[in-house]
């Protein structure tokens, strides 16, 4: 079973403290995110845990092995996708993927191996004669996600990997991710919040190299203010607004682009209220929708005290 042990990663650039203690747990069969704003600290991260930048102070441990003094055996379980993934643009696809392949180790015939599922595994087998710096940046990613898997590793870390792709791109990408899912830990950042939602099982949010938040996308989503609170379309948006503010299950009503949020006071159950009081009023309902919680909510508010602390 793949883990990653982050304990107290904490990365400086001279006086900038890039990564702040950061500490988690992860096994495998998880797609984590690391969700934040730019400059948050995502990318240090990645770097540390891939052992391509050593930490200031604190380490991980990637299937047990320390990527201070196990570095070696570290790469041998990773594959990692750096951000803007650069790549060698003189050098063929196929040339490149074998390049690595051997880097990493494999033998001859398990080079050509690899390549061969690789390629096909990301759709390359076409373009693999062709030079890297001729390829469209959609095919120039899986080139990138291609190198990371060359040697199958149990540990797969993506730093925005469908950053400046097309949707349709996008969606290829988001696609394989979750198909490698099953047994992997892939770690992948992006400050898309419906990312987060399609791909990942637990999301950190990170702002100023602190993480600021762990859990489920769920977890996450209900801590929103808007967690609990009910939306409707009415006919009659200020009438409702003021008898839904006399009830005790409202804590208070806000009317915003045609649509009016109850939030909840935490007294008695606010939709059985609120229904009992449309049924009463006879109003006409075009939208009744209970709120989970909203993902972006709960980012702003972070990435937002984040400014306001900067
Ligand atoms: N090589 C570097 N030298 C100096 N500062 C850096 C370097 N790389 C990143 N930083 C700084 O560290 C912080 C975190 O950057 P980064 O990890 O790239 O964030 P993210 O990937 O979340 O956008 C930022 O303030 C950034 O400017
Ligand atoms: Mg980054």
């Amino acid at each position: 079973m793949a883990s990653i042990l982050a304990q107290s990663l904490t990365r400086c650039y001279g006086r900038t403290l890039a990564v702040d203690h950061v500490s988690f747990e992860v096994d495998g069969g998880t797609v984590l995110g690391f969700l934040g704003p730019n400059g948050a600290g995502k990318s240090t991260t990645m770097k540390m845990l891939t052992g391509y930048l050593h930490p200031t102070s604190g380490t991980a441990l990637i299937n047990g092995h320390d990527i201070r003094t196990a570095r070696r055996q570290a790469h041998q379980v990773l594959g990692y996708l750096p951000e803007g993934a650069p790549l060698y643009s003189d050098m063929r696809v196929g040339d490149f993927l074998a390049f690595v392949a051997a880097a990493r180790g494999l033998g001859r015939a398990e080079v050509r191996e690899s390549v061969g599922a690789v390629a096909e595994r990301l759709e390359l087998t076409g373009v693999l004669k062709q030079s890297i710096g001729t390829l469209s940046k959609g095919f120039g990613r899986r080139v990138g996600i291609a190198q990371a898997l060359i040697h199958d590793p149990p540990i797969l870390i993506l730093d925005e990997p469908t950053d400046g792709l097309d949707p349709i791109q996008k969606s290829q990408v988001r696609r394989l991710i979750q198909e490698m899912a099953e047994q992997k830990i892939i770690i992948i950042s992006t400050h898309i919040l419906e990312e987060v939602e399609i791909l990942c099982h637990r999301v950190m949010i990170i702002a100023h190299g602190k993480l600021q938040l762990d859990g489920t996308p769920a977890d996450v989503r209900s801590r929103s203010r808007y967690a609990g609170a009910l939306s409707l379309v009415v006919d009659q948006p200020q009438t409702v607004a003021s008898k839904l503010s006399g009830l005790a299950e409202v804590k208070n009503v806000e009317f915003r682009a045609g649509k009016l949020t109850a939030f909840p006071s935490g007294q008695g159950a606010l939709a059985t209220a609120v229904q009992a009081l449309i049924q009463s009023e006879g109003w006409v309902v075009r939208e009744f929708h209970l709120e989970s919680g909203r993902l972006d909510d709960v980012f702003a508010n972070i990435a937002g005290q984040d400014e306001a602390n900067a």
